[in-house]
């Protein structure tokens, strides 16, 4: 079980400009209002994340025991919510584990990036899963024309089998491509939003091809789901955090920075920052007050930002709360030889471990933060494996829908994402996009004049 060590959020004696937990429970109605909240969202199905831990995962678990087993590569193109949980799972397992197949994530149009996959992968070998909850996102719809484009003159008898899609199960341009070219398919469903998604087939279908076990995801996922129906906020992991998040918040503290000490948990710390950043920073609340809220979610990594970061958290504006990840127990670990046992500088190293190390470290930073009073807390995974990454993944979603309740906002819209994205197709020429185009002309026209 995932244990969440909160005491350096919460008043103690360590560190006495900390949260009350008296503050906990006055904050009882505010808990149950946002409570209630989630509850009516349920009800109305637009929080279908809550329901994935019983999804039938046989279509999946068929289709990966179908694949040709020569395939041992499958190459995700997506972006933000239809990516970043993909290589969050894979990294973390993938040493761990020794996880049979390799998954690359193409999250950009970067075209080096793009270079560089290709130049490590055999397209022999190699499936691709196009990943899109809308159809239409210019970076994936760029990456999905030169890679369908790539496969079909390479392998034009049987290229609808190397290619994947993953989209809405009836709307946008590509449920009509794969109508008319027969690609297989799998669905984002309707009600759970792009970062909401990793559960769904979009992280579901890379993890069981890698050799990830989706069924013990799902597990802790629920486990978790459980321990947060709990109404004594006290009590409840993703409640309590949200609630201390958001009274930091309210002090100033408008930076969250999670830091693994675990390189393989690096890119789960990624995952936490879309789903924080996009769902919480927002200009306005649900009645359309301009509020400005959010926290900005930042990741670090232990011990190797200690010699980067840690001057800063520790003296630096006092305007940070800090995660910290725990791992207790590796697959691989090291002992240190006593290489030198007649010299102090490092034969107090000889015979302990690496992971040893490393969490004295953490534990070190931990002290330094208290002492310097800086709120932190300390999430432990006793394993790196599926069920506590399933636990992790549905704590921190239910955690970051009840904060934006707490903040009354809408945690699940991206008002600030589409006008970029409205851009791009102005830029880019798309059809359907010629005020804005020729707002962007008269912008840049002022730029030229002012510079
Ligand atoms: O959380 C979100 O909704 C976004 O980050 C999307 O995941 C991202 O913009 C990609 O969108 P799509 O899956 O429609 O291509």
């Amino acid at each position: 079980m995932l244990r969440f060590e909160h005491f350096n959020l919460l008043h103690s004696d360590a560190l006495p400009t900390a949260i009350p937990a008296a503050k906990v429970k006055d904050y009882y109605y505010a808990c149950m209002q946002a409570h209630e909240a989630i509850q009516a969202d349920r009800h109305a199905n637009i929080l279908g994340f809550y329901d994935l831990p019983e999804s039938d995962l046989r279509p999946i678990e068929d289709f990966v025991a179908s694949i040709d087993p020569r395939f041992d590569t499958l190459v995700v193109l997506g972006i933000g919510g239809s990516a970043l949980g993909n290589r969050a799972l894979y990294c973390a397992l993938k040493t761990e584990q020794e996880l049979p197949r390799r998954l690359f994530v193409f999250d950009n149009v970067d075209p080096v990036f793009l270079h560089e996959i290709l130049a490590q992968i055999d397209l022999d070998t190699t499936l691709f899963n196009i990943i899109t909850k809308s159809g239409t996102t210019a970076e994936t719809m760029a990456g999905y024309m030169i890679l369908a484009d790539l496969i079909r003159k390479r392998f034009p008898a049987d290229y609808t089998r190397r290619l994947i899609i993953t989209t809405d199960r009836e709307k946008g341009f590509l449920r009509q491509v794969i109508k008319n070219e027969g690609y297989p398919s799998f669905v984002v469903p309707d009600n759970v939003g792009g970062r909401f998604s990793v559960l769904t087939d979009v992280g579901l279908l890379s993890s069981a091809f890698a050799g990830i076990n989706i069924r013990e995801l799902l597990s802790g996922a629920a486990s978790m789901r459980g321990r947060c129906e709990n109404l004594d906020t006290l009590a409840n992991p993703a409640y309590l955090n949200g609630l201390l998040h958001y009274l930091y918040m309210r002090e100033g503290k408008n930076i969250s920075v999670m830091m693994p000490y675990s390189n393989s948990l690096y890119d789960l710390a990624d995952w936490y920052r879309q789903l924080w950043a996009e769902s919480l920073g927002k200009r306005h609340d649900v009645k359309g007050r301009e509020v400005l809220v959010g926290q900005t979610p930042v990741k670090a990594l232990g011990t190797t930002d200690q010699h980067s970061q840690v001057q800063l958290y520790t003296e630096g504006p006092n305007d940070k709360v800090f995660t910290f990840l725990t791992v207790e127990n590796f697959a691989h670990d090291f002992t240190i030889p006593n290489l030198h046992p007649d010299r102090g500088e490092v034969s107090y190293l000889g015979g302990r471990k690496l992971s040893e190390l490393l969490n004295a470290e953490r534990l070190a930073t931990e002290i330094a933060l208290t002492q310097a009073h800086r709120p932190n807390c300390n999430l432990v995974f006793p394993a790196l494996d599926e069920f506590h990454l399933g636990e992790f993944i549905m704590m921190y979603e239910i955690q970051t829908v009840f904060t934006g309740k707490l903040l009354h906002i809408d945690p699940l819209n991206q008002p600030g994402v589409e006008a970029g994205k409205i851009a791009t197709y102005a830029l880019m020429g798309k059809a359907g996009f010629d005020k804005e185009r020729e707002e962007i002309r008269q912008y840049l026209d002022r730029r030229k004049q002012q510079s």
